[in-house]
């Protein structure tokens, strides 16, 4: 199949893989996100064609071979939900010795964070565009990664939908799973009873410690850049809650 001529209408099908009960009828699964029909600009859509293969990975039902992918063995540090990408790129430029995978489920996000990606020269980076629950469920081995971010997930603001939060308990004991002893979990958010939330679950998960000198919220910290969702909130006069844990286990 061509990147060229399939590339974004074929992402828009494929961003999750479908699921089937055992007579046959698709599976709805609740999921964290609604699908955006955002346009891809044609620019956003060059960038992807021409650098796809090599900042581009496919979803596999198979682990990833990291240090094949990045041809080095430096710690990967995983971000869920990059957006239009350009704090995942600043981050990645300015940690040469470590390497990035972000995943994302826009398809003009993705082109963004590529052709920023270019535009920086930044080479420690590798993006998916794909639900992440999938991605790490089939695509990433146990204790193979060095940290988890999270920055302004979806925040779901009416109870009825705070199952949809990517931020449940199941999410974390898989997260745990992945994460090798000493990863790091960085999650912010906008959204006080999202952070309250992220706090509870955080809290009573075994063999996790919180660097907060005060058990709940760390300041903000000067190495995570500024994200486009953070500053539509502070002109919104939100405040931001930033929660730094380690594996200890
Ligand atoms: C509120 S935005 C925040 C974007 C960015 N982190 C920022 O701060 O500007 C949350 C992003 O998470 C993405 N997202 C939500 N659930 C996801 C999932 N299961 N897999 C991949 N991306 C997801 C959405 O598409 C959206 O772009």
């Amino acid at each position: 199949m061509s990147i060229i001529e399939t590339f974004a209408d074929h992402k828009r099908k494929t961003i999750e893989t479908a699921e089937f009960t055992e007579d046959g009828r698709y599976k709805r699964k609740v999921r964290s996100f609604v699908l955006r029909t955002g346009r891809l600009s044609n620019f956003q859509r060059d960038m992807m064609n021409a650098h796809w293969n090599f900042y581009g990975l496919e979803y596999q039902s198979q682990f990833f071979d990291f240090p094949t992918i990045y041809g080095n063995h430096n710690p990967v540090i995983l971000e869920i939900g990059f957006g239009m990408g350009k704090s995942l790129v600043e981050m990645a430029e300015q940690n040469p010795d470590k390497n990035y995978l972000g995943i994302e489920v826009h398809t003009p996000g993705v082109g963004a964070c590529i052709a920023y990606a270019v535009e920086k020269k930044v080479k420690n980076l590798r993006v998916i565009c794909h639900d992440a629950t999938e991605i790490l469920r089939d695509c990433i081995e146990t204790e193979s990664l060095s940290g988890l971010q999270l920055f302004f997930p979806d925040p779901w603001h009416k109870a009825k939908h705070h199952k949809r939060r990517i931020v449940q308990l199941h999410f974390i004991n898989t997260i745990m799973q992945k994460l090798k002893s000493q990863g790091f979990i960085h999650m912010a958010t906008d959204w006080q009873n999202y952070a309250e939330h992220m706090l509870e679950i955080l809290q009573c998960t075994i063999g996790l410690q919180n660097t907060s000198i005060s058990n709940d919220y760390i300041p903000r910290p000067d190495f995570r850049p500024l994200t486009k969702f953070e500053q539509r909130g502070r002109n919104l006069g939100h405040g931001v809650w930033d929660l730094y844990f380690i594996k200890t286990s």
